[in-house]
């Protein structure tokens, strides 16, 4: 089944209120792609502005805390983001399981906690260079599926990003066979884990997804969108990315 692509950008710690100019063109491309989704993760302190400024456009986050309030200083929870204007929120990003030590348990209350204030959530999974060498990146990935993915997901509250860590940053990519082998996978689980509604959700490609890659990678089978870094800092770069995604259908 072939589900509707979703081109969603994170910007990671980077922009200020004068990058909010990007998204004049970036919505104005969701418009032009209708047949594709798109989305943009900015800092916590630009979710409002963003919103206000592309009331369009669905703007996510990219973390959430597990608990709806409480004494958990420089936290912010899925109500929060939800009353600030964001619509989706990244949990469980490779930066985060390495700096903040995240583990799959609080992805999946993270995760849970977003889908429960009408947010959706954008899970990543992903194995780092030693993992993939030693042969175990499906069963990392697996693995992390298992731990973090929540029971209630559906096609509508849930998404997959497979974001080798190795991918992220640079410039390296995974081969189309890799790519394919660790999709089929991911949506194997996924009926596993959700059943019927597994095959809703959709499963992101992210590393390196550059305009000159993505026809290639957003091509393979099962890959249902893009999570985007760098290049979806500028228009310039995010738009190529958005408009592959729509030649593909
Ligand atoms: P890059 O596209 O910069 O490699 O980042 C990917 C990523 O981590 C998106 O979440």
């Amino acid at each position: 089944m072939a589900l509707r692509k979703l081109v969603a950008g994170n910007w990671k710690m980077n922009g200020d209120r004068a990058a909010l100019a990007e998204l004049d063109a970036i919505a104005a491309a969701a418009v032009d792609h209708g047949g594709v989704d798109v989305a943009v993760c900015p800092p916590f302190t630009l979710i409002a502005p963003a919103a206000d400024r592309a009331p369009g456009l669905p703007i996510g986050a990219q973390d959430c805390h597990q608990n709806a309030k409480g004494a958990h200083t420089g936290c912010i929870s899925a109500a929060m983001l939800k009353e600030a204007g964001a619509r989706l929120t990244i949990v469980g990003h490779s930066e985060r399981r390495a700096d903040q030590h995240e583990t799959d348990a609080e992805v999946r209350a993270k995760a849970e906690a977003a889908i429960g204030a009408g947010l959706t959530a954008i899970v990543c999974v992903g194995e780092t260079e030693a993992q993939r060498d030693a042969g175990q990146a499906l069963a990392i990935v697996e693995g992390q599926l298992d731990g973090s993915v929540p029971p209630a997901g559906t096609g509508d509250t849930l998404v997959i990003a497979y974001e080798p860590v190795w991918a992220i940053g640079t410039g390296r990519t995974p081969s189309v066979a890799d790519v394919a082998e660790m999709h089929a996978a991911i949506r194997a689980k996924l009926a596993a884990l959700l059943g019927e509604e597994g095959a809703k959700v959709r499963i992101l490609y992210g590393g390196s997804v550059k305009p000159d890659n993505a026809v290639e990678l957003l091509g393979v089978a099962d890959v249902d969108g893009a999570l985007v870094g760098g290049a979806s800092l500028t228009a310039a770069q995010f738009v190529p990315i958005i408009a592959a995604a729509a030649s593909l259908g």
